[in-house]
């Protein structure tokens, strides 16, 4: 194959969205890639909260290509029947809430929480949607609106109208914007993007309760914490909550671009055909996937996995607050869905860098807050090793 300037080709024709990170990743394996130089890097970002079970893992490349010899998309896609798709509804509807029975799939989550806020106007015939500050539920124009950061809203004004933005955790602020032509309620059960914010204890069930009252619908955005990202299956698998939707993507196929929306039979039941579909919908190669990964996380008990290695960083993450606290403003998450927040953003980048140095690639948000989030199988030696390592950058970004 011909050699590509790969810096020159992106920089030269892709539109100016990011701020690039000087790295060409050409492969990786587990918890690890590799440049085209071929200098290996631990990956703690796992590409955005979205490779569960590290690179190329054996299962997910078996399933690729055993459903790639057999079918990759329907006739007629969604009309016709497919027993991937079968089969991975039946492994799903085993693992939701039970009362959501009814499922639909997307190719990303953004894609995932546009329909069910639509779906949930046309249930309820309601308009207004709640949704909470700092959230973040994706980037096409409707989820954007629901997003609650002015960095993703104004510069597309005028975004969709009967967004209401109420504080994250404040379930009183829920109930003053509750009324009765609201909806739904859209929420993460921990904000990613906006920071790794954690609510506190009982503010889901006390949300889950005013939707009750006031007959608005629930929406669960577990497109980031689900697929045990915060150690259960799902962040609201332990609290017994409710939703009447739940959103899916990310881990949910291991990084095959591949999403969900779950519903309970009562939200169906208002819905008719043509509500809503798509060319994907349930495409039995994101299906086959999808499963194999899930079927990984449950067989291999890798919620264990998170819980014990989630709690190995959580602790060394509150000795380097201690260490240096100039540093490290706040320390916070579940599972291995973790962040530290710095000083500021000059210290973020300070250690971003140093860490890069030394052969592992971070993932900065909120431009001073450090996500850890990597593969849900990192074992306990490997987290040692990535933990090492950073405790050299934050050592070295401190005397710089
Ligand atoms: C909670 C949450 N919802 C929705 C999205 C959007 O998902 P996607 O980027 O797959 O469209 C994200 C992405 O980061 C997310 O974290």
């Amino acid at each position: 194959m011909k050699p590509v300037d790969t810096f020159a080709v992106e920089d030269r024709h892709m539109p100016p969205f990011f701020t690039k990170i000087p790295l060409s990743i050409e492969r990786g394996e587990g918890i690890y890639v590799w440049d085209e130089s071929g200098r290996r890097y631990i990956d703690f970002t796992a590409g955005w909260g979205v490779t569960c079970l590290g690179h190329a893992h054996p299962a997910i490349a078996g399933a690729l290509a055993e459903q790639g010899r057999k079918i990759l998309q329907n006739p007629n896609s969604g009309l016709t029947y497919s027993p991937a798709r079968a089969r991975l509804i039946e492994l799903l509807t085993g693992i939701l809430p039970a009362n959501l029975t009814r499922v639909f799939f997307s190719s990303s989550g953004a894609e995932a929480n546009d329909a069910v806020i639509k779906l949930a106007r046309k249930a309820t015939g309601r308009m207004d949607v709640v949704s909470t500050e700092q959230s973040f539920h994706g980037r096409t124009i409707s989820t954007a609106s629901a997003t609650g950061q002015a960095k993703h809203r104004e510069r597309f004004n005028p975004l969709m109208p009967n967004y209401l933005f109420v504080p994250y955790g404040d379930a009183g602020a829920i109930a003053e914007a509750l009324g009765e032509s609201t909806a739904a309620v859209i929420l993460e059960p921990i904000q990613g993007e906006g920071g790794v914010n954690v609510p506190p204890d009982g503010y889901l069930r006390e949300v889950e309760a005013l939707c009750r009252k006031t007959g608005a619908y629930l929406i669960v955005d577990e497109v980031q914490t689900g697929f045990c990202r915060t150690g259960p299956l799902f962040a609201v698998t332990d609290l017994g909550i409710r939703p009447d939707f739940m959103t899916l993507a990310k881990g949910i196929a291991g990084g095959f671009p591949f999403g969900a929306f779950a519903l309970t039979e009562e939200v169906s039941a208002k819905l008719e055909k043509g509500d809503h579909g798509g060319t994907y919908c349930g495409n039995p190669l994101g299906c086959a996937v999808a499963h194999a990964v899930i079927r990984h996380l449950i067989d291999e008990n890798i919620e264990q996995n998170v819980k014990s290695v989630g709690a190995m960083i959580h602790e060394q993450m509150l000795l380097w607050q201690e260490r240096f606290p100039a540093m490290i403003a706040d320390v916070r998450g579940r599972g291995l869905l973790l962040a530290m927040e710095m000083a500021g953003a000059a210290t973020a980048e300070r250690v971003f860098g140093e860490t890069l140095k030394r052969g592992m690639i971070l993932n900065l948000i909120q431009t001073k807050v450090i996500r850890l989030c990597p593969a849900l199988n990192i074992t306990p030696g490997e987290a040692e090793v990535a933990l090492s390592i950073l405790d050299e950058a934050l050592e070295a970004a401190a005397k710089g």
